[in-house]
């Protein structure tokens, strides 16, 4: 058995090749380039170019585990994995877990209709419907903190349960091993609540200046997003809806369904850990 980590140096992909080897496990990770972080095996691969899709089982014939985490800024992955799911279930693979997010049912958007493809052809699968990410204080909004002390959001006074990547590679790594695969989707949350204040104010507390929330219009949002994180007018309209329906207590609802995964980070250990990373 080999479980096949595509995604493999992002940011759950890599925390999941750590726990998985620790556990003695045989994993390959994939990249465009082919090259992964030590002590890891790579293997070429992209999502945008099917000749590259057999490579994995070229190198390792073992495979029949796949974590999946599909190509990054498209409004709709099934027309780039769905070959890919295809051709591994052809060379045995088993079981799929995917990377989704929790405000994207099955049939949705972005991973939504990978979800929706997986439970059509009835093969074993998970969906990891993850909340917002602790990790995107240190990387989408690390300059606006430097730089400006602030966090900008459309998600008004609205609370979510930011979760840390290692609670997702955990929850990962339990989806690809239990004996018993979850044939369904979980979300996978942190263990509080926080509005975008509420992060402001801990934050300004850990790195003793002031952080503030700006409280952006949808419009300066889009343009954020467009420009800064270069999406598609189209998905970025489509994150904006996600990240307002927030103010309207989407992912409280979420946080109180009995259909959840709770982490074990808390965003405080998250900031006091990395505080070097906003620091001016
Ligand atoms: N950030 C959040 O709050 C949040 C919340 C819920 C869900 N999500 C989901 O998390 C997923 C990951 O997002 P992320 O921004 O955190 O990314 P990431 O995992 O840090 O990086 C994406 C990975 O995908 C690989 N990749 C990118 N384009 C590829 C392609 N065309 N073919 C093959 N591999 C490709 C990259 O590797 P190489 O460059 O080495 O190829 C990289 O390892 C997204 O699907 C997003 O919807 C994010």
């Amino acid at each position: 058995m080999t479980i096949l980590i595509t995604g493999g140096t992002g940011k759950t992909g890599l925390k999941l090749a750590h726990l998985l080897n620790k556990a003695g496990y045989p994993i390959l990770l994939t990249s465009r380039k082919g090259e992964v972080p030590h002590p890891f095996k790579g293997v070429k691969f992209d999502w945008l170019d099917p000749s590259t899709f057999t490579n994995p089982f070229d190198v390792d014939a073992a495979i029949d585990r796949v974590y999946v985490v599909g190509p990054v800024g498209l409004l709709d992955m099934l027309p780039h994995v769905k070959p890919f799911i295809d051709l591994a279930v052809t060379k045995g693979v088993k079981r799929f877990v995917v990377l989704g997010a929790s405000p994207i049912p099955k049939g949705g958007p972005v991973a939504g209709k990978v979800h929706e493809y997986l439970e059509e052809i009835g093969v074993d699968y998970a969906v990891l419907r993850a909340t917002w990410f602790m990790e995107n204080f240190s990387t989408s909004f690390v300059t606006s903190i430097r730089v400006h002390n602030e966090i900008g959001s459309v998600a008004k006074d609205g609370r979510l349960a930011f979760v840390s990547v290692d609670d997702i590679a955990k929850a990962a790594s339990d989806a690809l091993l239990d004996e018993k695969s979850w044939n369904t989707d979980r979300y996978i949350l942190g263990p509080e609540l926080f509005s975008y204040d509420e992060v402001a104010a801990l934050l300004s507390e850990v790195l003793g200046r002031k952080i503030t929330h700006r409280r952006l219009t949808e419009d300066e949002s889009l343009f954020i997003w467009t420009s800064d994180a270069r999406l598609t007018v189209e998905l970025a309209k489509t994150v904006i809806k996600m990240e307002a329906e927030i103010a309207n207590g989407a992912e409280v609802a979420v946080f109180e369904s009995d259909n959840k995964i709770v982490g074990k980070k808390h965003l405080r250990e998250f900031f006091e850990t990395n505080r070097e990373l906003w620091a001016i």
